[in-house]
C-alpha cells in the first residue's frame, strides 16, 4: 500500500512536470529517448572531478549524454536523471553539494565507497527523493543529516548504517517522514538517550537500531511505539544499555504493534530477569532473537504459532524443557538454546520440521537422545558438551537424510562407528572431536570432516588411512591435534578448500599431491616434515594461507613461490631449516600481508620475535577476540585501498626489516611520526591519498634505500625535506594534492608563515590502529552493517570465525542462509520496485 501511494505520487509528480515542459516549450525532452540535462550533467561531472577513481569505474563517464554514463538511470521522457546507484564503486572523496541539482533524483545508491560528506542541507533539494542509502559515508560533518531528510516528502528508505553518526539524532519539532517505511540506522556508535521521535514514524515496516549504545529505561520508553501499527522487523541488538524491568512493556506489546511484529533482534542488549509473558501476545511473530542477555529461570511454553526461528543462546534460563515446549510454534524450523543451563526430557516431543537444532552445553544426555529420529529434516545439529554418556545407535547414521551439520563433540559417546557406508549423503561438517569412539570413518560422501583432537578415533592406527583419499567431495579436513604418526598418503585427488593437520606427528617429505589448484588453506605446521617445498606447489595457485612453521623443511624459498601464489595472503615458515635469502618476489605478491620467515637459516633475516596474544578488538562498543598472533617479521605490508582510520601506528617503526609499505586509499590521518626514518630498509612507501598531515618528517631523508615514494593527496604541510635520499626523489607529482606543500621540487617556494602548523594539530587521537588493521583484514567490506540482523547462531563455532572467515562465510551461504532467511528480506524491496 505505501508504495503504491508512492508510486501513485511519482506518476503525477513526472505528469505535471511533462505538462509544464510542454507549456514552457523548448528546452526540455518530453519526448523519447533520455538526452541529459546540461545542470545535472554538470553536476556529474562536478562529483567526478572530485573524486579518485582507482577501480576506473567511472571512465564511462564523457560525452554529452549523462543518461548512458554507467549508474546513472533518466527518466525516459523528460531525461531527468532519476537514479544514480554508486554502490561498491570504489569511489573515493567528498559528496558534493553539487549533486542537490539532480533535483528529480528518486534514488541515490551511494553505499560501500570510501566517501564522507560535510554538511547536508543540498539534500534538501532533492524533492523527489524515495531512497537514499549511504551505508559506509562518513557522515560525522553532517550533522543535520535526518534532518535535511525530514523535509522531504517522498523519502520512504533510508539506509545510514555505519555513518559515524555517533551524535543525538534531533529532528526538531516538526516530524514530517509521512512516506518513511524503512530505517536503518545501524552501527552508529549513537549513546545517546533513544530519540523518542522515532516511535512517532507510525509508517514504519523495518527500524534496525542495531549497534549502537542507546540509553534506554524500559520505564521510560513511551508507549507510541506500541502504536507502530506497520513495524515488521524491530532490531535492537548491541545496545548495551537497557535498563529496567522488561515486564513494563506489556501494555505497548498488547497494542497494534503485536498484530504486525514479525521480526524481533534484541540479542546482545544487557537484559534481564525472566522471559517476559508479553512475547506471547506476539502471534505473527517469526524470528525472536534474545541471545547474549542474561534472561534466567524457566522457559516459557511458547504460544507463537508463526514463530520459524528462536535463538535464546548465552542466557541464564535453567529448568527442563516441557514435554512439549515448542508444538504450539508448527512452524518452527530453527532452535537454539545453547549455552544456557536447560535440561532435556528424553521424551520430549521436538516440533516435527526443525531444521537447525542447538544445544551447546545444555544437558541432553545421559541417554543419547532417541527424539533425534523424529526430526526427518534435520540440517544441522550441534549437541557439543551436552552430558551424552551412551553409545551412538545404528539409526544416527540414517535418520535425516538432509544433515549437513553435525556437532556431537566433547561429551563421552562410546562404540564403533559402523563400517561401510552412510546414508547421510549431504553430511558437510563431522565434529566427533572429544569422545571415546572406535573404528574407521564411514565413507562418507562428505565433503567436510573436522575431527580435531578426535582422540579416540586414531587410537589404534595412528596414521591416515590412504581411504581418506577416497572422499572424492571433501573440501575441508581438520585432523589437527590428533598425536597422528606416520607418512601422509600421496594419494589425494581432490578438490580440497581447507586441509588442516597442524600439530601431529606426521613426517616424511610433504605429499605432492597433497596441494591442488583448489587449495586455498593448508596447514602442516608442528609436525616433522623435512625435504624441501615440493615444486608441484606451483600449481596451487589459489592458495591463500600457507602455513608449515615448526617443522624441518630445508632448501629455499622458491622463487616460483613469489610468482606462481598470487593468491597468497599469509605465508608462515618460521622454526624450519630453510637457507639462502627471501627472494626479492615475495615482494610482488600483491595480497601477502603476512610473512613470517624467522628462526630458519636464512642469510641476514633471523632472530626476530614479536608476539602480539589474543587482541581484543573493540569496534564500534563490540568486542571481538582474535586468536593468535602478528607474525614477527613484516617486509611488505599492503593495506592499500581500505577504510584504514586514525593515525599510522608507531608500533610500525618497529617492523625493522620492512621494505615496502603501501598504505594509499585508505582514510588515514595524524601526523607522520619521526621514527619513520627508523624503517632503513624501506624501499617502497606509498600513503597517497589519505588525509594525512603536518610535515614530512626530515627523518626520511636517512631512508637510503626508498626509491619508491608517493604522498600525493594528503594534507602535508610545509617544506619538503631536502638532502639525503630527497635528492633523488626529484617527480614532483609524488607531492601533488597537498595545498600546503612547498620547496623543491615543487615550483611553490617557502614563505615564512608556510612554515607554521596549521590549526587544529598536533593530533592526539589513539593509537590502536594495528588493531584496526587487523580487525579490516579479518572482515570483509559490509560485515558490519547487516550483522546484527543476523542470528549470533549462524555462526557456529567460535573458533572459525576468523581462522577460517571465507569459508565460514561459504558454509553460511550455502547451508544455513537457505533455511533461515526464507522469510523475505525486506531490505531494499522499495528500490528494487521500480526502474
Ligand atoms: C549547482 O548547485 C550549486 C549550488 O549548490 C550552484 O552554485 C550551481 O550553480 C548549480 N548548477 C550547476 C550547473 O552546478
Ligand atoms: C524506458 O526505456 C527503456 C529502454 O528504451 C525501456 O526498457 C523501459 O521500459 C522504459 N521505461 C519506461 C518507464 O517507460
Ligand atoms: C536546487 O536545484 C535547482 C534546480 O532545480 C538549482 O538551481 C539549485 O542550485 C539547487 N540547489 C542546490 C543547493 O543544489
Ligand atoms: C516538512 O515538509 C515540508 C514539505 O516537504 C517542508 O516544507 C517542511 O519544512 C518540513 N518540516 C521540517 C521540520 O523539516
Ligand atoms: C558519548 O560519546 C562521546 C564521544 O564519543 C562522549 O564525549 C560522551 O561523553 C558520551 N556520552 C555518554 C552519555 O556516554
Ligand atoms: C533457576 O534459577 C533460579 C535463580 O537463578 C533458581 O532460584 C532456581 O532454583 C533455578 N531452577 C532450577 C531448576 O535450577
Ligand atoms: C520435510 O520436508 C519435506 C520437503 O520439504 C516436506 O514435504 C515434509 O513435510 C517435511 N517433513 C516434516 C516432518 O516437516
Ligand atoms: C561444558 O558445559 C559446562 C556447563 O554445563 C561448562 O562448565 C564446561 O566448561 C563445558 N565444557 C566445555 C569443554 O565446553
Ligand atoms: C601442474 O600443472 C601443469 C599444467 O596444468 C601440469 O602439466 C603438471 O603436471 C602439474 N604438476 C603437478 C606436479 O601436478
Ligand atoms: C614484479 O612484477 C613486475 C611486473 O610483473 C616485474 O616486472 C618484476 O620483475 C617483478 N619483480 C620481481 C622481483 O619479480
Ligand atoms: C570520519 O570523518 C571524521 C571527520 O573528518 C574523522 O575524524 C573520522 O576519523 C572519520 N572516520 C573514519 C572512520 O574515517
Ligand atoms: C640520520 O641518521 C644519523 C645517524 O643514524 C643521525 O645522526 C641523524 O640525525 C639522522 N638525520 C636526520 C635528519 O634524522
Amino acid at each position: 500500500m505505501l508504495r503504491m501511494g508512492v508510486m501513485k505520487k511519482h506518476f503525477q509528480l513526472a505528469l505535471m512536470f511533462c505538462l509544464l515542459c510542454l507549456e514552457l516549450g523548448g528546452f526540455c525532452n518530453c519526448g523519447d529517448g533520455s538526452i541529459c540535462r546540461e545542470v545535472e550533467r554538470k553536476a556529474l561531472v562536478d562529483f567526478k572531478n572530485g573524486l579518485e577513481d582507482p577501480n576506473g569505474r567511472l571512465s564511462s563517464w564523457i560525452g554529452l549524454d549523462c543518461c548512458s554514463w554507467t549508474g546513472v538511470h533518466c527518466h525516459n521522457y523528460t531525461g531527468h536523471v532519476i537514479r544514480l546507484d554508486l554502490h561498491n564503486y570504489g569511489v573515493i572523496g567528498r559528496v558534493p553539494h553539487q549533486l542537490g541539482n539532480l533535483s528529480r533524483l528518486q534514488y541515490l545508491d551511494l553505499s560501500y565507497n570510501f566517501l564522507d560528506m560535510v554538511g547536508s542541507h543540498w539534500l534538501t533539494n532533492l524533492s523527489s527523493l524515495q531512497c537514499l542509502n549511504l551505508n559506509g559515508v562518513n557522515l560525522s560533518e553532517a550533522k543535520n543529516v535526518l534532518k535535511s531528510l525530514n523535509t522531504l516528502p517522498l523519502i520512504s528508505e533510508i539506509n545510514l548504517c555505519d555513518c559515524e553518526l555517533h551524535v543525538p539524532l534531533s529532528l526538531g519539532v516538526e516530524i514530517n517522514f509521512t512516506n518513511l517505511g524503512f530505517l536503518d540506522l545501524s552501527s552508529n556508535g549513537i549513546n545517546s538517550t533513544m530519540p523518542l521521535w522515532l516511535f512517532k514514524l507510525s509508517g514504519l515496516e523495518y527500524l534496525n537500531l542495531g549497534g549502537n549504545n542507546f540509553q534506554v529505561r524500559i520505564a521510560g520508553l513511551p508507549t507510541t511505539l506500541g502504536k507502530l501499527c506497520n513495524l515488521i522487523e524491530l532490531v535492537l541488538s548491541g545496545n548495551k544499555y537497557f535498563s529496567g524491568d522488561l515486564n513494563r512493556l506489556g501494555e505497548t506489546f498488547s497494542m497494534c504493534l503485536k498484530n504486525s511484529l514479525e521480526v524481533l533482534y534484541w540479542s546482545d542488549a544487557s537484559l534481564s530477569g525472566p522471559l517476559p509473558s508479553w512475547l506471547g501476545n506476539l502471534k505473527p511473530l517469526k524470528v525472536l532473537d534474545l541471545a547474549y542477555n542474561s534472561f534466567y529461570g524457566s522457559l516459557l511454553q511458547l504460544r507463537l504459532p508463526s514463530l520459524q526461528i528462536l535463538d535464546l543462546s548465552y542466557n541464564n534460563c535453567n529448568g527442563t524443557i516441557p514435554k512439549y515446549f515448542g508444538q504450539l510454534s508448527p512452524e518452527l524450523d530453527m532452535l537454539v538454546l545453547s549455552y544456557n543451563n536447560i535440561a532435556v526430557r528424553p521424551d520430549w516431543v521436538p516440533p516435527p520440521k526443525l531444521r537447525v537444532l542447538n544445544m551447546n552445553d545444555c544437558k541432553v544426555g545421559p541417554r543419547f537422545p532417541p527424539w533425534l529420529q523424529n526430526l526427518k529434516n534435520l540440517s544441522s545439529l550441534a549437541m557439543s558438551n551436552a552430558s551424552i554418556v551412551d553409545a551412538l545407535p545404528q539409526w544416527f547414521w540414517n535418520f535425516s537424510l538432509d544433515i549437513g551439520y553435525i556437532d556431537l563433540s566433547h561429551n563421552e559417546i562410546k562404540g564403533k562407528i559402523p563400517s561401510g557406508s552412510s546414508k547421510l549423503t549431504n553430511l558437510r561438517v563431522l565434529d566427533l572431536s572429544h569422545n571415546y569412539l572406535e573404528g574407521q570413518l564411514p565413507q562418507f560422501s562428505s565433503n567436510i570432516v573436522d575431527l580435531d583432537q578426535a582422540h579416540g578415533l586414531f587410537s589404534r592406527s595412528r596414521s591416515i588411512p590412504s581411504s581418506f583419499c577416497e572422499l572424492n567431495h571433501l573440501q575441508f579436513l581438520d585432523l589437527s591435534k590428533n598425536m597422528i604418526e606416520g607418512v601422509v598418503p600421496d594419494c589425494w585427488n581432490l578438490s580440497m578448500d581447507v586441509m588442516d593437520l597442524s600439530y601431529n606427528n606426521l613426517h616424511g617429505i610433504i605429499p605432492v599431491s597433497i596441494c591442488t589448484t583448489f587449495s586455498s588453506v593448508l596447514r602442516l605446521s608442528n609436525n616433522e616434515f623435512f625435504g624441501e617445498l615440493p615444486s608441484s606447489f606451483k600449481n596451487c595457485t589459489s592458495l591463500i594461507s600457507l602455513d608449515l612453521e615448526h617443522n624441518k623443511i630445508s632448501g629455499s624459498i622458491p622463487v616460483w613461490l613469489g610468482e606462481n601464489l598470487q593468491a597468497l595472503e599469509t605465508l608462515e615458515l618460521r622454526y624450519n631449516m630453510l637457507t639462502g635469502t627471501i627472494p626479492p618476489q615475495l615482494g610482488n605478491l600483491t595480497y601477502l600481508h603476512v610473512i613470517d620467515v624467522s628462526n630458519n637459516h636464512l642469510s641476514g633475516w633471523s632472530g626476530i620475535e614479536h608476539y602480539v596474544n589474543n587482541i581484543d578488538i573493540n569496534m564500534k562498543g563490540r568486542e571481538f577476540q582474535l586468536e593468535g598472533r602478528i607474525p614477527s617479521l613484516f617486509i611488505c605490508i599492503d593495506l592499500s585501498n581500505n577504510m584504514l582510520s586514525r593515525k599510522i601506528p608507531e608500533e610500525l617503526a618497529h617492523l625493522s626489516f620492512l621494505q615496502s609499505l603501501n598504505l594509499s586509499r585508505n582514510q588515514l590521518s595524524g601526523q607522520l611520526s619521526e621514527k619513520i626514518g627508523e624503517l632503513r630498509w624501506l624501499e617502497v612507501l606509498d600513503l597517497s591519498v589519505n588525509n594525512l598531515s603536518g610535515a614530512i618528517p626530515p627523518t626520511m631523508t636517512n631512508l637510503t634505500s626508498l626509491n619508491h615514494l608517493n604522498l600525493s593527496y594528503n594534507n602535508f604541510y610545509g617544506e619538503i625535506p631536502y638532502g639525503g635520499q630527497f635528492q633523488v626523489l626529484l617527480d614532483p607529482s609524488i607531492y601533488f594534492g597537498n595545498r600546503g606543500l612547498c620547496g623543491v621540487p615543487l615550483n611553490t617556494k617557502c614563505e615564512i608563515e608556510a612554515l607554521v602548523q596549521p590549526l587544529g594539530l598536533p593530533n592526539n587521537e589513539d593509537d590502536n590502529n594495528l588493531e584496526a588493521i587487523w580487525f579490516y583484514l579479518s572482515m570483509s567490506l559490509g560485515f558490519i552493517c547487516g550483522f546484527w540482523a543476523i542470528s549470533g547462531a549462524l555462526i557456529l563455532k567460535k573458533s572459525w570465525r576468523y581462522a577460517y572467515f571465507r569459508f565460514v562465510d561459504h558454509i553460511y551461504n550455502k547451508i544455513y542462509v537457505l533455511i533461515a532467511i526464507n522469510l523475505k528480506k525486506m531490505k531494499r524491496k522499495c528500490c528494487l520496485a521500480r526502474e
